[in-house]
């Protein structure tokens, strides 16, 4: 297992690019099932889990392969498989975002239940509600989700769940209905950019959908799609993870190449927390030369503040003169990093859906250990400001979903190494690297 060693006190300077959006190209991968024609996709970050969808993709015969400028391109060459496999699928719970596009290209669809996972409970109640409106039969299997649909027909679905609307449960029922028979509305549909941008990808592959980004979409399903060359939005969660880095240093970061108008209530919390926050066309500038000011942050459904960035966010209030209160509106049970952050010296306790965060004046590096994704981010946050050394173990769960952001925090000055990298992304000679 991989880890990163960082000795902390660098304060960040200079500018970095944004990756291509984690959350935007994993559906859009897997609505590529949907399309009769090559789909040549850019801004595909380089990520483990577009190479684990990838390999899903591979078995359910749509061939995905790196082009040397970067670009993916995804093509149809078997549309019989429709079984994604546990062993492969288990590794990231986006390949069931698979589901819906199977049912609608192939008539058929069996794919594995998505599992535990460290951020909570997570059903997929949502998305088989919505795919049985639209007329498939669903059954549960051995672990698996076994769907049928000869034809599949409009239909109107409420995806609101208790919490809010579900984000991949959105995209299943999206990507399935643009094959649907007659209009299918949706409504409590989410809103996040990366729904939207599915959307758009659908259509310029063809499809007929009204009221992207907005919580009711209209689809008139279309009886065939095309191919498309279509580029993924820029990583929101990415770049504000690279902005509160800034701020937990008090230096001075641009990201470049990203869209300021995903981050709204981000930045509008980052200048609440004391930072100067400078919004350009295609970049954002945060700065900061103190402790942040206490600030209490709720995360929630978009346009809110994305529960994808609740930790580092945990990371950064650490270190305020005073207290701040973090909730999750979003999945109410993601405090694993809450234990490992205090590990480093931070205050931080748990209060049912929030966390109360008492700032401290220093963290003191350590070794800590993982979670999942984001707490990953929270640590190495924690670790470029804390005194001394830290060492984060488990790192994988970070190149899941983050691409080299130990490059590009170095490139930034960040005094931070990859210890082992046997299970990195660049590492695993897979198929779209
Ligand atoms: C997606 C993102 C993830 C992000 C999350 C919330 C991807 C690949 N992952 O996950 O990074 O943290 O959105 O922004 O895009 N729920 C139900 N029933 C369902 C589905 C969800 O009750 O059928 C609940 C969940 O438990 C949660 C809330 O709805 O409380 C939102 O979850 P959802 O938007 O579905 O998260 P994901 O799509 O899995």
């Amino acid at each position: 297992m991989g880890s990163f060693r960082i000795i902390g006190g660098m304060r960040l300077s200079g500018t970095v690019r944004a990756s291509g959006s984690k959350n935007a190209a994993l559906p859009i991968m897997a609505a590529s099932i949907l399309a009769s024609e090559p789909v040549r996709l850019e801004g595909v970050p380089r990520l483990a889990d577009v190479d684990t969808l990838a390999l899903v993709l591979q078995e359910l015969g749509v061939a995905a392969e790196r082009t040397p400028d970067g670009n993916l391109l995804m093509e149809t060459i078997d549309p019989t498989p429709v079984r994604a496999r546990y062993g492969l699928a288990r590794r990231m719970r986006a390949s069931f975002c698979v589901l819906g596009p199977l049912l609608a290209r192939r008539a058929r669809a069996i794919v594995p239940l998505p599992g535990g996972c460290n951020i909570g409970d997570r059903p997929v109640d949502l998305h088989l509600k919505g795919l049985a409106a639209l007329g498939a039969d669903l059954r549960i299997e051995h672990g698996y989700v076994v769907a049928k649909a000869d034809r599949l027909t409009g239909a109107t679905i409420h995806l609101g769940g208790r919490r809010g609307p579900t984000v991949t449960g959105t995209a299943n029922v999206l990507s399935a209905a643009v094959l649907a028979e007659g209009t299918t509305t949706i409504t409590g549909a989410a809103v996040e950019p990366e729904i939207v941008d599915l959307g758009n990808f659908l259509r310029a592959l063809g499809a007929r959908i009204d009221g992207l980004g907005t919580h009711t979409i209209r689809i008139h399903g279309v009886g065939e799609l095309g191919g498309t060359s279509y580029r993924v939005i820029p990583d929101r969660i990415e770049a504000a993870t690279l902005l509160l880095a800034a701020a937990i240093t008090r230096g001075s970061a641009t990201v470049a190449g990203l869209i300021p108008a995903h981050l709204t209530e981000v930045l509008a919390a980052l200048r609440a927390a004391g930072a100067e926050v400078e919004v350009q066309a295609e970049s954002v500038t945060v700065t900061a030369d103190g402790p942040p000011r206490p600030t209490d942050i709720t995360a929630a459904p978009y346009p809110g503040v994305p529960t994808d960035i609740q930790a580092q966010w945990m990371a950064l209030l650490s270190l305020a003169r005073g207290r701040s209160t973090v909730t999750d509106r979003v999945f109410p049970n993601r405090f694993m990093h809450v234990a490992e952050l205090n590990r480093l010296g931070a205050c931080i306790q748990r209060r049912g859906a929030s966390a109360v965060v008492s700032g401290v004046e220093r963290l003191s590096g350590g070794s800590v250990t993982a979670s999942d994704l984001r707490a990953s981010a929270a640590l190495v946050l924690a670790g470029l400001a804390a005194a001394g050394q830290t060492i984060v173990h488990r790192i994988h769960h970070l190149d899941r979903g983050y691409e080299r952001l130990d490059r590009k925090l170095g490139q930034l000055g960040a005094e931070i190494e990859r210890v082992s990298a046997k299970t990195s992304c660049g590492n695993t000679g897979s198929l779209v690297q």
